[in-house]
């Protein structure tokens, strides 16, 4: 049977430019993935995962390639609905947790939907199952300042989590996480695409999420070097 995949990629390239010089941080990269897939992306320190997360999430832009994801011509989009991209089809975890200091817990998990323009009853709702789904019941009117790094996170994956959308992709997400609180992660995002059927793409140094992963790039030099399917 032939599944269409839910990320698509064609001759994804991404050259920065530095005065003079040309840094390749994708070099023309062309892959499918199937809904369901929790692909890690691994590779050394400088291959290209972050470029490619950040071109995925329409972060950023490519340099030249095609990008489709769940049925949306990524780069084709005109602001308005990048933004509606952004906000609903993908789900970002970053290393840094990147939540806003100043909004508690609660409020940071909720931005996301309010900013697309949901309600506030039934977005709280769904905020509050989420944070005690992932044990943040006691933290709920805590600013990020006060929180530990595994709290930090698993907030920042309930306000990836708010659009429900379909693809979470997850930037070194255990990277400033001790290794308990790191598995936790790895765990919970197992967990969502078992479960919940979410595409996961994680980049990621560890091989933490070896052992949930279904599929595992490697990245060179802004090249995909190797593609393995894994048992998970
Ligand atoms: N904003 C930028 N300007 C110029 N060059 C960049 C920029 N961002 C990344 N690069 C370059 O692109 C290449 C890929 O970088 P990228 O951050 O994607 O690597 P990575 O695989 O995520 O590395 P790490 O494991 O350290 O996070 C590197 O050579 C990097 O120096
Ligand atoms: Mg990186």
């Amino acid at each position: 049977m032939d599944i269409s995949p839910i990320i698509d990629a064609e001759n994804l390239t991404r050259i920065y430019r530095l005065g003079a010089a040309d840094v390749a941080g994708l070099g023309g990269v062309t892959f499918r993935i199937a809904p369901g897939a929790f692909v890690v992306l691994k590779g050394n320190s400088g291959s290209g995962k972050s470029t490619l997360l950040a071109l995925l999430g329409g972060l950023d832009r490519p340099t030249q390639g095609r990008l489709r994801v769940a049925g949306f011509d990524v780069f084709s989009l005109n602001e308005k609905d990048l933004v509606r991209y952004r906000r609903r089809v993908v789900g970002i975890v970053f290393q840094s947790f990147n939540l806003l200091p100043t909004l508690t817990v609660l409020e940071n998990v909720c931005l996301p939907a309010l900013l697309a323009g949901f309600p506030l009853k039934p977005t709280r709702e769904k905020a509050l199952r989420w944070l005690e789904w992932l044990g943040m019941q006691d933290r709920l009117h805590h600013l990020p300042g006060e929180l530990s790094g595994g709290e930090a996170q698993r907030t920042a994956i309930a306000r990836a989590l708010i659009n429900e959308p379909p693809v979470i992709l997850a930037d070194e997400p255990t990277g400033n996480l001790d290794t308990r609180n790191g598995q936790r992660v790895v765990e919970i995002l197992g967990t969502l695409n078992r479960d919940y059927g979410c595409t996961v793409v994680m980049a990621t140094h560890a091989t933490v999420a070896d052992a949930v992963a279904t599929r595992q790039l490697c990245l060179r030099d802004g090249l995909i070097v190797d593609d393995q399917c894994l048992q998970p």
